[in-house]
């Protein structure tokens, strides 16, 4: 690390801290407002301490606890104690609570080291991928997941994480939309709020609360050809109308930290982009937390081409508005140099510095830096931890088809044969950033399966199907046990790395081998339920045919076996619906509900349509299958003139018309029928879940506040509500009202 020469204001300290008159405020007593213990603690800070404060490297898993001192990070950096943040490759408490301890007794003022995970689905306890998670539409359980995901963290040592990924994802090749909410900016903001709360709990200084990061701000979804890292180009429209609103959700529910992300964004990398950091983000959306960069996005700007060296790129990063840099020890190794030579303001760094201060005293870090030393059984997979984790699998998960009602299966079912990948399948349920969770703690579909059906019926499994190819055997093995078999379970999908971070894939179709099981299968003449797994929506018009039921099951953390058993036996009635839309075939992306009408849609078909594809998708947004038989009444309204000031109350009464309870989400469309930016054809505006009861029916209302439910933003990010028609939809139910 680098020595700063202006020794003479370590000498003249005493005198900077009287002159400023900030030594009246003890920063470490917890009395005092945060505010004053920032000013107070920033302003005895050297240089050389403020910008280690601004720098975050990796803990790595040190083999032997004795020597922590020469803990570092896998480059064998060292974690210096005046660092300000690391992320703990582990959960090893001791080795968190000795470099905290390095940290507050060791340096000279004792500032706690804010220690991170990427827990994005849980982090012992592990969840559906967030994508899966969308599809339960179940605020309260994924409010829960994050709470229990907190707990978890927390008690590993880790008081923040790197998440919830806001990214609107509207291109299923790019592998990290298994992390995201969906397609609808709608429905991610509606997630960030219940994530945030649920990570950060009632205040950041509680126990077991952690900060949340949301990220990856802004327009990482748009990565040219699905392809991670690559450039993006986001219209000012896209940008408002689509990528703004999860983030200001998530500002609104008060996210602390905020990442930018790797891409350039319209020819200005977002690390350094100080028109979306400081102009938008902090002015326009009203952040007051601190920016981490991502995983060495400083130094890749020289890479974009964007910065001369990294000298450079640190001080267009901090300039922008990136207060802390991640991983590539830029802002550590540069930025005493540029301040020297007048290339850096100290006062940008201040101002990153107490960014990053305030939020660790809200964190309450400085009276609580270490953590309790528990077994892992006192802190992790509890009971309820456990029931969360099932019970979001089961809600996840969608029934996209179920010809002659193939499920649930019969309770006089004999013998089910199971094959494919994923069958006996751990690693691949679990999705990736696994966060601290255990392959052992998976239950796979044919553990669930013989829990299940067991004592009742034989199930077999069939080897020869993996991800890639199928045995010559695999027919000849598969006849043989389909002998007076009642159905055929075929599980698969996506191997785990093939979404992710870095996970792009050019088609989303399922290998072709997998298609070739299923048809198998159907040719021998009992029903065959598919199993599919993955991170994306995939493309499944090749097996589509040959299946009688589909349930996809995403990736769905510990308890997918158990999810999958409930629901083929009717123990669980599916009640998951599709977050974002199944392509019929990868050259239909991007593909989503809330598009713009084609310019010719009023001329019939083949007007801008495909040659060689449909342009329908295979499964449309908010699909999903039940085992109910739900009827909607007619869309109620109390008025259908109105002012922008009246409430419109819009009823559905729900029926089911089934022996069956079932649980029906109900999703409330907008169309702007007219307006002076044209608008998607429809937009939704609210989802809520309930229980519809066997033969009973439930209602569901939608009060319509005009300003927050018919307006649009523009270019700008300006908001217009303007008079004209609307059209209002639930399913194929449409009133028109009209504001006057
Ligand atoms: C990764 C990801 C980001 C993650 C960070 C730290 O490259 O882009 O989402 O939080 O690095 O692991």
């Amino acid at each position: 690390m680098r020595k700063i020469k202006n020794t003479k204001a370590i000498l003249f300290l005493p005198l900077i801290m009287i002159s400023c008159g900030q030594n009246k405020v003890d920063y470490k007593d917890p009395s005092q407002s945060v505010e004053d213990r920032v000013e107070s603690l920033l302003s005895q800070m050297t240089l050389e301490e403020k910008l280690e404060q601004i720098n975050i490297l990796v803990l790595g898993k040190n083999e032997n606890v004795n020597n922590v001192a020469e803990i570092s990070d896998p480059t064998g950096r060292k974690i210096t104690p005046e660092i300000g943040a690391v992320i703990a490759l582990g959960p090893d408490v001791d080795i968190i609570n000795e470099v905290q301890r390095k940290a507050m007794e060791e340096s000279r003022l004792g500032i706690p080291i804010l220690v991170a995970n990427d827990i994005i689905h849980g982090c012992r306890t592990l969840f559906p991928m967030p994508l899966a998670q969308a599809c339960s539409w179940d605020r309260e359980l994924v409010y829960e997941s994050a709470r229990v995901a907190a707990k978890e963290s927390y008690l590993s040592g880790i008081r923040w994480t790197f998440s919830p990924m806001l990214d609107v994802a509207r291109d299923g090749r790019w592998g990290r939309v298994a992390e995201s909410y969906g397609e609808d900016p709608y429905v991610n903001a509606e997630y960030a709020k219940e994530v945030v709360k649920g990570y950060q709990g009632e205040n950041l200084s509680d126990k077991y609360s952690i900060a949340a990061c949301t990220k990856h701000f802004v327009g990482y979804a748009y990565s040219q050809s699905g392809r991670d890292y690559n450039p993006t180009e986001v219209t000012d429209l896209a940008l408002w109308e689509t990528a703004m609103p999860p983030y200001q959700a998530a500002i609104d529910a008060g996210a602390a930290t905020v990442m930018s992300a790797f891409n350039d964004f319209n020819g200005i990398p977002t690390v350094a982009n100080g028109a979306l950091l400081n102009d938008i983000l902090r002015d326009r959306l009203g952040f007051d937390g601190f920016v981490v960069s991502d995983w060495r996005s400083v130094e890749q700007l020289v890479a974009q081409r964007y910065a001369e060296g990294p000298l450079e790129a640190g001080v267009m990063s901090i300039n922008a508005g990136t207060d802390m840099d991640m991983y590539d020890y830029i802002y550590s190794k540069f930025l005493g140099q540029a301040v020297e030579e007048g290339k850096l303001d100290e006062s940008v760094v201040d101002q990153s510095v107490r960014r990053i201060l305030k939020v660790k005293f809200d964190l309450g870090l400085f009276e609580s830096p270490y953590t309790e030393k528990l077994e892992d059984s006192e802190r992790y997979l509890s009971p309820e931890s456990r029931a969360t984790s099932l019970a979001l699998a089961e809600r996840s998960m969608v029934l996209l088809k179920n010809e002659d009602n193939t499920l649930p299966l019969s309770k006089d079912v004999k013998k089910i044969v199971i094959a494919g990948p994923l069958a006996g399948n751990k690693v691949n349920m679990m999705g990736t950033w696994r966060g601290f969770s255990s392959e052992a703690d998976v239950v796979t579909i044919i553990k669930g399966m013989k829990e299940t059906f067991g004592d009742n019926a034989q199930v077999e499994y069939v080897d020869g199907v993996s991800f890639e190819s199928t045995s010559p055997q695999f027919a000849t093995n598969l006849k043989k046990a389909a002998k007076n078999a009642d159905v055929i379970v075929l599980a698969l999908g996506e191997q785990q790395y093939w979404s992710g971070e870095n996970g792009a894939k050019a088609s989303i179709e399922l290998p072709q081998s997998q298609s070739e099981a299923v048809k198998i299968a159907k040719e021998l003449g009992c029903k065959v339920v598919v199993l599919t797994a993955s991170g994306r929506p995939i493309a499944i018009s090749e097996l589509e045919p040959h299946a009688d039921a589909i349930l996809h099951m995403w990736q769905s953390g510990l308890y997918g076996g158990n999810a999958v058993a409930n629901i083929l036996s009717g123990k669980v009635n599916p009640s998951g619906r599709l977050a974002i839309t199944f392509p019929y075939c990868t050259g239909q992306i991007p593909i989503y509900y809330n598009r713009r009408v084609n310019a010719r849609n009023k001329w019939g078909r083949g007007q801008g349509e495909y040659r060689d594809a449909p342009i329908d998708p295979l499964y449309e947004f908010g699909h999903g299958l039940s085992y109910s038989d739900f009827e909607y009444s007619d869309i109620r309204a109390d008025k259908t003139v109105f002012s922008k000031d009246d409430k419109v109350r819009l009823t559905v009464d729900v029926a089911n018309n089934s022996d069956i309870d079932g649980e029906e989400t109900l999703f409330w469309y907008v169309d702007d029928l007219v307006a002076t930016r044209t608008q998607p054809i429809k937009k939704l505006k609210l989802f809520e879940k309930k229980m519809v009861k066997a033969n009973g029916k439930t209602e569901f209302v939608f009060e319509i506040d005009p300003m927050r439910d018919l307006s649009f933003v523009d270019e700008k990010g300006n908001t217009h509500l303007e008079k004209g028609d609307f059209n209002i939809i639930v399913k194929d139910k449409v009133v028109k009202i009209v504001l006057e």
